[in-house]
């Protein structure tokens, strides 16, 4: 399916997002105003925006600056998985690379990861801090900039998940398209309440896709406040 991109307020800046698969998280940038530009390695023929095959490692940090008003990178996170602790694999990162040719570029950078990837002072965000998502998903975010979250995490214990497994005592008591959901692991929903769950819109990726994807709120959270700095920057 062709995703046909909803209306937004245009904030007249460009962000390259790296490592953008289908585009979870350049949606959010989008929605939040940015022109948006992926890069990947690997051809990406759902991803609804401009979009370069070329592998980070030859990227250059000056092209970026000339270019771009910003950078966002989600480089691959199997070195800090549970796929590595399950598999005992070892895996390549790609955290330090990304994070050199963000810092050269002197743009301001956001750079996002799963729970144990070794990001510098990492903002966390979980779908519980905001309106509307129904997956707890918890992702780190480094930046260059001061980010802070929509509200504080929720004390206490995580939300009851949808789950398939009998031997849950919720089991049977929940309705995928309304409680929370896990989208990969065990005890799956059905990947259209997993869309609906994560606020992405329905049929645009495929199941892989969806499970690498970042919550489009998450990064919508974040581009505002990018945004807002480089128009900060522009009256000064
Ligand atoms: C976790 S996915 C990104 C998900 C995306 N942020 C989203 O929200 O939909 C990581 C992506 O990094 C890409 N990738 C891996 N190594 C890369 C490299 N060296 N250069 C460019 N892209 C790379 C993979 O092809 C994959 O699409």
């Amino acid at each position: 399916m062709t995703l046909t991109l909803p209306p937004r307020v245009p904030n007249g800046f460009t962000i390259l997002d790296v490592c953008c698969k289908a585009g979870g998280a350049s949606y959010g940038y989008y929605l939040a105003g940015f022109n948006v530009v992926g890069v990947d390695r690997e051809p990406q023929p759902r991803y609804p925006f401009p979009f370069i095959r070329a592998d980070l490692r030859d990227l250059d940090a000056e092209w970026i600056a000339e270019n771009f008003d910003a950078s966002a990178w989600s480089p691959p996170c199997w070195e800090h998985s549970d796929l590595k602790h399950r598999t005992g694999k070892t895996y390549e990162d790609f955290i330090p690379e990304a994070r050199a040719l963000a810092e050269a570029s002197g743009l301001p950078y956001v750079m996002e990861n799963v729970e144990g990837a070794p990001l510098r002072d990492p903002l966390v965000l979980c779908g519980t801090q905001f309106d509307g998502l129904r997956v707890t998903r918890h992702r780190l975010f480094e930046s260059n900039l001061l980010l802070y979250p929509p509200r504080p995490h929720p004390k206490g214990r995580e939300p009851l998940h949808f789950t398939h497994d009998k031997r849950k005592n919720h089991y049977g008591r929940l309705d995928e398209w309304t409680a929370f959901v896990t989208v990969t692991g065990g005890g799956n929903s059905s990947k259209a309440a997993a869309e609906d769950a994560m606020g992405i819109p329905a049929g645009w990726m495929t199941k892989d896709e969806l499970n690498q994807a970042i919550p489009p709120a998450y990064t919508q959270w974040i581009g505002w406040q990018v945004a807002d700095h480089l128009a900060r920057l522009e009256v000064a």
